[in-house]
């Protein structure tokens, strides 16, 4: 018999699970990533996430659940099964929304695309390809372990298995021209994707990279150049029925848009589980932070322990977070929402007057010139 599922109460939750193994750790890369080894590690780890979920489901109660996103690292490298029982522990948790979004990021290699079906029969409706580039020398630049060809493969075998489908592009290396772009662009909306995230090469401090550039290996497009191969991407996508809805997320109309990433960008709540995943959870009224720790093996034996470190946040960096996130998207965020940063109606009306906001009386939504220098609005509005 089909256990009832308690109603849902409280705010609706997305659940973060990061797969911090890689099969080689690209020289940009700066998120919390590990070289995959093998051994026992990664299935004590699927075991310790799903226990994570499990303690963190007495502290949120019942909630209605919007997303699931297995993110990394690459967990595409992650046993199949291991992944029907995270996505299986998730949905019995908490109470599935009729359309759950459940996604997982994947490198496009062939090993990987040949696992692609059974990620799909674990639960998996949604993929987020990490393609980079469709050409060979740029791969290489970003030291990748697959070709134009082999990612090409990839995403078609992709486009066939999930009904969703998002890719990641890397842009703005160095000596790329925006008629360059803009034609690599177009070939790969022709590859069907409903979403695309194109970023701009961040040079990370302690990458291979911040080391190549600082002995002048190469030299990173300057702001102009960036902005030029910004303003590209939005018309090559624009032009192709994609809206801009985030600073680098482009969605084939709302319901291609990352219900996960709305989440974030929302401040709605979100369970983090996983090497250094971050959560934030409204508990009793109070926004919660949380962080785990980035070692897996720390990891595992702090849920082993029961430890988790949970700070509350004040309603000022509540706000703080509403803000930055909430000028990422184009619906921005309701004024009643930073009401905590108490900020002047003078400093709104000057951004309004130059042109990085729109006049709104609700919210506070940011122009695609002020999104162009969120860290300025930013600053000028949390000040
Ligand atoms: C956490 S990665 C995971 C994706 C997957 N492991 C892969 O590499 O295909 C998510 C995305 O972040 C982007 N990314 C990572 N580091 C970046 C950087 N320094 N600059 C721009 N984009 C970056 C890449 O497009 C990548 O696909
Ligand atoms: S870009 Fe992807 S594959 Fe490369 S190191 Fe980062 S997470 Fe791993």
């Amino acid at each position: 018999m089909v256990k009832d599922l308690p109603t849902p109460r409280g705010p609706d939750l997305g659940v973060y699970v990061h797969w911090p193994y890689c099969a080689r750790i690209c020289p940009y890369c700066d998120f919390n990533v590990f070289k995959d080894r093998g051994g026992d590690e990664p299935a004590a780890l699927a075991r310790a996430i799903v226990a994570d979920l499990e303690a963190q489901a007495t502290l949120t109660g019942p909630r209605r659940l919007v997303s699931v996103f297995l993110g990394g690292g690459t967990p595409s490298l992650m046993d199949p099964a291991w992944a029907a029982e995270i996505v299986a522990a998730a949905r019995r948790l908490w109470t599935a929304g009729p359309d759950l979004e459940v996604t997982l990021e994947a490198n496009p290699t062939d090993a990987e695309a040949a696992r692609f079906a059974a990620f799909a029969a674990a639960g998996v409706n949604r993929l987020s390809l990490g393609l980079q580039s469709l050409e060979d020398q740029a791969l290489a630049f970003l030291g990748r372990n697959h070709d134009a060809a082999t990612a090409i493969r990839a995403t078609e075998t992709a486009a066939r298995t999930f009904p969703r489908l998002s890719v990641d592009l890397i842009y703005a290396r160095p000596g790329q021209t925006p008629a360059a772009w803009g034609e690599e662009l177009a070939r790969a909306v022709g590859l069907g994707a409903e979403h695309i995230s194109p970023y701009q090469l961040t040079i990370e401090a302690g990458t291979a990279f911040d080391r190549a550039v600082r002995r002048g290996a190469f030299t990173p497009p300057d702001a102009d150049q960036g902005a030029a191969l910004f303003d590209t991407t939005q018309a090559v996508l624009g032009a192709r029925g994609f809206e801009a809805y985030e600073v680098s997320n482009h969605a084939r109309g709302p319901a291609a848009r990352s219900r996960h990433n709305l989440v974030y960008w929302r401040g709605q709540d979100y369970v983090g589980a996983g090497p250094g995943a971050h959560g934030r959870l409204t508990l009793a009224g109070v926004r919660h932070a949380a962080e785990a720790p980035a070692r897996p093996a720390d990891y595992i034996s702090s849920v082993a322990a029961g430890a988790v470190s949970r700070q509350a946040l004040s309603p000022v960096e509540t706000a703080e977070e509403r803000l930055l996130s909430g000028l990422r998207i184009t619906e921005g965020v309701l004024l009643a929402d930073v009401a905590a940063l108490e900020i002047p109606p003078a400093r709104i009306a000057d951004l309004v007057a130059l042109g990085l906001l729109h006049d709104d009386p609700e919210r506070l939504r940011a122009t695609p010139a002020g999104r162009l220098v969120l860290d300025r609005l930013t600053s000028e509005l949390a000040i």
